[in-house]
């Protein structure tokens, strides 16, 4: 019996049902991207990442899609963030301590991340050729790493429990550079709260000793990437990001 709804999107809905979590997708949501979500919570599971167990995946009576996980008892990070501001730091030096042990981690089962990125820009409809050309040629420049990267690590989508950080979502999970994925977080921050992206940005580069430009250089690649979610209130400033094209 479904308990609570934790959250509604336009592609699912997420329950508690007891100790479980079930995100329930929505009628003809492709079985592939469930399937696919599954499959990358179970591969990270299996590289040791804190994450919530998964139990099945399956059809509800009405056929509908439905992912089956532990339920974690906490708040998100982003909850957190909302209601301790004067703990940022802690919080997002808290977020660089999962990420930087994410990265520790290979994943060679997991899609190219610059593949994906390539197929994002290539979709977009709301970019000129020249600016397609030139984002693709960058791309293609880019080093090509196979570090386990979560591709949508934000407050949201850690949960901070009892027995340690939680890390969910791993749907657009991949293998692929590490600043690409730092460039992808700093971005969802920016769009949130620019202080904490500035200071997540800053941390990262000090405690890597990463020079900031690594970084930088993924922003219109990451930014063109998020123009395909067709935000409209995110637009202006992802549009505003793509002409930093000629950072190095
Ligand atoms: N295993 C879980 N335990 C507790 N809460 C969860 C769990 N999975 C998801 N949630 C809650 O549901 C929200 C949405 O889940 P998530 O998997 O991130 O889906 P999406 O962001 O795609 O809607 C999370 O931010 C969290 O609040
Ligand atoms: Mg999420």
């Amino acid at each position: 019996m479904k308990e609570k709804i934790l959250i509604a999107s336009g592609n699912h809905n997420v329950y508690r049902e007891g100790n479980y979590t079930v995100k329930v997708f929505q009628k003809g949501f492709p079985k592939s991207e469930v399937l696919r979500e599954a499959m990358h919570m179970s591969l990270v599971e299996g590289l040791g990442m804190h994450v919530p167990e998964l139990h099945s995946v399956g059809l509800t009576e009405d056929g509908s899609w439905a992912i089956t996980y532990d339920y974690i008892e906490g708040k998100t990070l982003m909850q957190l963030m909302e209601e301790h501001p004067e703990k940022l730091e802690e919080y997002v030096d808290g977020m660089l301590d999962c990420q930087l042990e994410m990265f520790e981690k290979k994943a060679p089962l997991l899609n190219n991340l610059k593949s994906k990125m390539k197929r994002q820009i290539q979709s977009l409809d709301c970019i000129n050729d020249i600016t397609r050309y030139e984002l693709l040629t960058k791309l293609n420049s880019m080093p090509d790493h196979a570090k386990l990267c979560h591709g949508d690590f934000c407050p949201s989508n850690i949960i901070v429990g009892e027995d340690g950080w939680y890390i969910l979502d791993w749907i657009h999970a991949s293998q692929g550079n590490a600043s690409a994925d730092v460039a992808r977080t700093y971005l969802l921050l920016a769009l949130q709260n620019l202080d904490a992206a500035y200071y997540y940005l800053n941390r990262f580069c000090e405690r890597t000793g990463t020079a900031k430009i690594y970084v930088q250089n993924w922003l219109p690649l990451v930014a063109a990437a998020q123009l395909t979610k067709k935000r409209p209130e995110e637009s202006e400033l992802l549009q505003s990001w793509l002409n930093v094209v000629d950072t190095d």
